[in-house]
C-alpha cells in the first residue's frame, strides 16, 4: 500500500466556475435534504455545512474529488504507521496515542503500542504521586504549581486543554511559558515558590532556542532557593530525545518517538503537565474523545465523514471560490485558545507550495486562519467579515446548553445569529425602507442605506458540542488533525514537515553572533544591518 493519488480537478474547477454567484439560501429550496445531507454528527459533536457556499452538485463535486484524491487509501496508510511525512523518512501515528491498551499499532513495522501504554502508565503513577503528595520537592512540601516550559507544538496544545477543563480554583496552579523574553517567565513565576514549584521543560527535540532559553532561567530560579540535594524533582524533562534532556540536566524523563509531530503531539507525554493539573482519568477521558473521533474518521463514507465534510469545504472555499482565509469563532470561553492552536496546527502543516514529489503547487493551500473567543471577535473583526469586499468563510463553536435557564444561551444565540446574518445579509432596499420607517427623509435614507446594506451569502460552519467535556474536547481537536490531513492529501502536500521554520532560526543564530562580535557581517542587507547597529546596546 505505497501508491499515492493525485486528484483530477477539471471537474472540480468548471462546477467552480459556473457556480461562483449562486445564492446559499436559495438552495435550502433547490435540495429539501440539504440539511440532513451536509450536516453530521460523531463522537459528541454536530456539524452543520448547509451554510457554506455549495449548492447539492458542488457538494458531490467535492466528496468525489475526495475520492479520487485517495483518502481511503490515505486514511490506511496513515493509520498503518508508513512513512507519509516523506522529506523526513517518518510515520505520523498520533492515534497510536490514544488507542485502547494493547493496541496494535506499529510505526514503519515496528510495534509501538506496549511502549505507548507504558509511557501512559508511567505518567499516570508520576501524575497520582505528585497529586496526593506522596512525591515531594527537595524540602519534602508537596508540590503546588507547575510551570511548563515549550513552545508551538510543545506549548499550545497543552494550553488550550488546561484552560477548556481547568476547574476555577485548582489543587494545582499550572503556568506555560513559551516566549523568549523574559517577562513571559517573570509573569509565569509571580507568586511561586521554589520548594512547591515542578518544572516541565517540553522540546520534542530539546535544541529550540526559547525553550533552552527558559528552561536555563528556571533552573536558575530553583537554585537560588533550593538545596542541591533533591532539586532535580523539580526539573523534568518530556522529549523526543531523552538523551539530550538528560545531557542538559533533567535526571527524570518522559519520552515520546519521533513519528509523533509537534504540532499534533498534545496525546502524549507533552500534556504530561495537564496529567498532573487535571488528574489522569480527565486525560484518559480526552484520549477515548479523540479515539471515538478516530473510529468515526476511519470508518464513516466519505459523504457522511466529519473531518472529509469540514476539510472539502475549505478546499471549496479556498481553491474554488478563490476565498484564501477563515475566521474560527469558539463561542465558549473556555475554548479561547483554539484559534490559537488550529494557527498552528494548520497553517504549519499546510502552508505550503510544493507538492509531495517536490513540483509546484499551482492552487491555494492552506487560507490564513485567525479568530477570537465569541462574542469577543464580534466587536473586533466581524465588521469587515459581514462587510468588508473580501468573503471570509466563518467557523463558530457552540456548546450546547443544559441547563435550565441555559447559561449558554446569550453565547450560542449571538453565534447563530452571526451565522444567519453573514447568509441572509441586508439589501439596499431593505435598509431604506428601515430607515424611513424609522423617520428618516428619502434623501437621508437614500444617503445611508449603502452604509447598512448587508452583501450576505457569506459561508460558515456551525458546530455544536454535546457539553465541554473532555470526551468532546478530544474528538474535536482529533476533528481539525484529520481535516487538516486530508486537505494535504487533496492538494499532495506534506502536512507533517515544517521546512519553513527553520531559515528564520538559522539567520537569527547569525544575528545574534553579529550582536556578539559588535557588529553587523559584510554580507547583511542595509535595512537588516542599520536596525541591529540600531537595536545593538
Ligand atoms: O519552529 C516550529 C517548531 O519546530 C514546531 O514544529 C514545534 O512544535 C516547535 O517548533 C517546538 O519544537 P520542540 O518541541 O522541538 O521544542
Amino acid at each position: 500500500m505505497t501508491t499515492e493519488q493525485t486528484a483530477d480537478w477539471t471537474v472540480f474547477d468548471t462546477t467552480a466556475a459556473a457556480e461562483a454567484d449562486l445564492r446559499i439560501v436559495d438552495q435550502f429550496t433547490a435540495d429539501p435534504q440539504r440539511l440532513t445531507r451536509m450536516s453530521v454528527e460523531a463522537a459528541g459533536l454536530y456539524l452543520d455545512l448547509s451554510k457554506q457556499s455549495w449548492s447539492r452538485r458542488a457538494f458531490e463535486t467535492c466528496i468525489e474529488l475526495a475520492y479520487d484524491a485517495g483518502i481511503k487509501t490515505a486514511i490506511a496508510r496513515l493509520f498503518a504507521g508508513e512513512p507519509i511525512n516523506s522529506t523526513e523518512g517518518r510515520a505520523v501515528l498520533h492515534p497510536a496515542l490514544r488507542a485502547r491498551a494493547d493496541g496494535q499499532y506499529e510505526a514503519l513495522g515496528e510495534p509501538v503500542s506496549a511502549e505507548v501504554d507504558a509511557v501512559r502508565a508511567d505518567m499516570a503513577a508520576y501524575a497520582t504521586a505528585v497529586r496526593s503528595g506522596v512525591e515531594t520537592g527537595a524540602t519534602g512540601k508537596p508540590f503546588q504549581a507547575i510551570v511548563h516550559i515549550g513552545i508551538g507544538g510543545s506549548d499550545l496544545g497543552p494550553r488550550v486543554v488546561w484552560d477548556a477543563l481547568r476547574p476555577l480554583s485548582p489543587d494545582i496552579d499550572l503556568r506555560f511559558v513559551a516566549n523568549i523574553d523574559p517577562r513571559d517567565m517573570a509573569e509565569a513565576l509571580t507568586g511561586l515558590d521554589p520548594e512547591t514549584t515542578l518544572v516541565i521543560v517540553v522540546s520534542k527535540t530539546f535544541t529550540t532556542q526559547e525553550t533552552l532559553a527558559n528552561a536555563e532561567a528556571a533552573r536558575a530560579w530553583l537554585a537560588a532557593g533550593l538545596p542541591d540535594a533533591g532539586r532535580d524533582k523539580h526539573f523534568i524533562g518530556v522529549t523526543a530525545a531523552p538523551d539530550r534532556a538528560r545531557e542538559f540536566g533533567c535526571a527524570r524523563t518522559f519520552a515520546f518517538r519521533d513519528w509523533v509531530g509537534g504540532r499534533y503531539s498534545l496525546w502524549s507525554a507533552v500534556s504530561l503537565s495537564c496529567v498532573i493539573a487535571l488528574g489522569p482519568e480527565v486525560f484518559e477521558a480526552l484520549l477515548d474523545g479523540a479515539r471515538e473521533m478516530d473510529d468515526h474518521f476511519i470508518s464513516a463514507p466519505l459523504e457522511e465523514n466529519a473531518p472529509v465534510l469540514m476539510a472539502m469545504a475549505q478546499v471549496w472555499n479556498v481553491d474554488g471560490l478563490n476565498r484564501p482565509a477563515r475566521t474560527v469563532a469558539p463561542y465558549a470561553h473556555a475554548l479561547r485558545r483554539l484559534p490559537s492552536f488550529l494557527q498552528q496546527l494548520e497553517m504549519e502543516s499546510n502552508g505550503k507550495r510544493v507538492h509531495r514529489d517536490g513540483t509546484s503547487v499551482d492552487r491555494q493551500t492552506c487560507p490564513v486562519v485567525f479568530g477570537e473567543p465569541g462574542t469577543n471577535g464580534q466587536h473586533a473583526f466581524f465588521q469587515q467579515i459581514h462587510q468588508g469586499p473580501q468573503v471570509v468563510p466563518a467557523e463558530f463553536v457552540v456548546v450546547r446548553s443544559t441547563q435550565d435557564p441555559a447559561p449558554e444561551a446569550p453565547l450560542w444565540a449571538n453565534a447563530l445569529a452571526q451565522a444567519q446574518a453573514l447568509m441572509i445579509g441586508k439589501t439596499e432596499d431593505q435598509a431604506r425602507a428601515e430607515l424611513l420607517a424609522a423617520g428618516a427623509s428619502p434623501a437621508e435614507a437614500d444617503r445611508l442605506a449603502p452604509h447598512k446594506t448587508f452583501p450576505g451569502n457569506r459561508p460558515s460552519t456551525t458546530i455544536v458540542m454535546e457539553r465541554l467535556t473532555p470526551q468532546t474536547l478530544g474528538a474535536l481537536l482529533a476533528l481539525y488533525e484529520h481535516k487538516t490531513f486530508v486537505e494535504g492529501v487533496v492538494w499532495d502536500i506534506n502536512s507533517f514537515d515544517q521546512w519553513g521554520v527553520e531559515l528564520g532560526k538559522v539567520l537569527a543564530r547569525a544575528i545574534l553572533k553579529d550582536v556578539a562580535a559588535g557588529a553587523p557581517s559584510n554580507d547583511l542587507d542595509p535595512s537588516t544591518a542599520d536596525l541591529l547597529q540600531r537595536l545593538t546596546p
